[in-house]
């Protein structure tokens, strides 16, 4: 009879070391300001155009927080085994101070289906969104908030973490601070480079408060940060217009962020603009994963285009309906370069906006055979979420950008599009499913 045993608990450990194929979604995203009115975000929807593109509202959007379970079936249908989501700061804690029990208990019961299902869910603490009473305050921009952050993820994690084993902090403290503060494109709306490395600062030392607060109650976790890798390139290499606000940009984006966790030092700095030093020895140990979010890289002329800043793209390389190029030898180059931290890595976010699906197929085998290719070198990389489920509210985007596997028809069904039969097909093969 032992060696049935000792079988079984071989097979189980293999189980539990599988590789995770996974989607990604964020609570706001997939349940709309209707769900949550008291965020930052339901608050910069009100001010409509030119804030949110033709004014579109998030509404409803694919009703995640009610009606979760109607994602199950998607699940089976792709061959998932994880699924990525976040959960709502504004829900859990409505007014500083005062916690929603039941919200805690309907994010419990969500984690309970999804294992039972065998779906290995991976949490999220923070995804772009603050409740307005922390806005309110000051949000990121004061150092002195941070322990506000910190208490409420020790309320989620002490409560959930027995739900999940594989926990992201904050979604990309690089493109909150980049798009709220430095491009002001979401709220607070500021154009201020100094203002984005302070924030980018205290989002980064909100992250190592959590990792210490968290960590002890559950040494098993997986705590990890989530960073979005990007890189700014110029165009014309030769071209020092373009190639020295690339490598400034790369710096303050892409660099310092990284920096901070390989070697715990943080530095952010532009001629005139921008200067932000700190260190913190413990950042280096403060992380048990890396999650890589990457989509592409932005190709910066200031030659070919009109507008400072535009991102194009070579003429043998096909764009996205955003302004980036289907780019995956970038996942294989970010890929390697995070090799070096020595930490695992999961692929949190990468997939491509497509109105057309014209693309999505060209994607995504794209993009797997590049994560194949690093893997096959040594990386060590232990998941791959998809961005996205189903078609979602992208941020000042609104619904004009279509990242999803699936559209949501007007009846509330699900349609798999065409371009993501790859990934079920990618799925099913890796994973020894049989075709359905
Ligand atoms: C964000 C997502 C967003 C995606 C596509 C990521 O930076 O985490 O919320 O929808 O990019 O733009």
């Amino acid at each position: 009879m032992n060696w049935l045993i000792s079988f079984l608990l071989f097979f189980s450990s293999l189980n539990g070391d599988e590789f995770l194929w996974g989607v990604s979604i964020s609570e706001y995203q997939n349940s709309g300001a209707d769900r949550i009115p008291n965020c930052n975000w339901a608050e910069w929807e009100k001010l409509g155009n030119p804030y949110i593109v033709g004014a579109q509202k998030s509404g409803q959007s694919s009703r995640h927080y009610d009606q979760y379970q109607n994602y199950f079936p998607l699940f089976d249908e792709l061959g998932l085994n994880a699924f990525r989501f976040s959960i709502e700061w504004a829900l859990v804690e409505p007014e500083e101070g005062k916690f929603d029990l039941e919200v805690i208990e309907h994010y419990r019961q969500e984690l309970e289906a999804l294992n039972r299902r065998g779906i290995s869910p991976m949490v999220t603490l923070h995804h772009f969104t603050d409740p307005t009473w922390f806005s309110e305050r000051g949000g990121w921009e004061k150092e002195e908030n941070i322990p506000l952050f910190t208490r409420y993820c020790a309320k989620v994690f002490e409560s959930l973490h027995e739900g999940s084993r594989l926990w992201c902090v904050i979604n990309e403290p690089n493109a909150y601070s980049f798009m709220g503060y430095f491009l002001g494109a979401f709220p607070p709306g500021i154009q201020e480079p100094q203002k984005m490395g302070e924030v980018l600062a205290n989002m980064l030392k909100a992250h190592v408060a959590v990792y210490k607060t968290i960590k002890p109650i559950d040494p098993d976790a997986q705590i990890g940060f989530v960073h979005a890798y990007l890189t700014f390139e110029p165009y014309h290499w030769w071209n020092p217009i373009e190639s020295i606000p690339c490598s400034y940009l790369t710096h303050l984006f892409n660099e310092g962020e990284l920096q901070f966790f390989k070697e715990g030092r943080f530095s952010y700095y532009a001629p005139f603009v921008a200067d932000v030093n700190f260190e913190d020895a413990e950042a280096v140990d403060a992380y048990d994963f890396i999650g890589l979010n990457f989509y592409s890289r932005a190709l910066i002329s200031m030659v070919a285009s009109t507008q400072v800043l535009d991102s194009v793209c070579y003429p043998d390389e096909v764009m996205t309906d955003m302004p980036f190029a289907v780019y995956p030898e970038g996942l294989y180059l970010a890929l390697k370069d995070l090799s070096t931290f020595g930490k695992p890595i999961y692929v949190t976010e990468n997939g491509a906006p497509d109105h057309r699906d014209d693309r999505r197929e060209m994607w995504i085998k794209g993009y797997l055979a590049a994560m194949h290719r690093a893997i096959d070198e040594g990386v060590d990389v232990r998941g791959y979420f998809y961005w996205t489920l189903v078609d979602n509210f992208e941020w000042a985007e609104g619904w004009n950008m279509e990242f999803g596997l699936y559209k949501m028809n007007n009846d509330g069904s699900f349609k798999l599009k065409e371009g993501s039969k790859a990934y079920q097909r990618h799925i099913r093969k890796q994973r020894g499913l049989v075709n359905n």
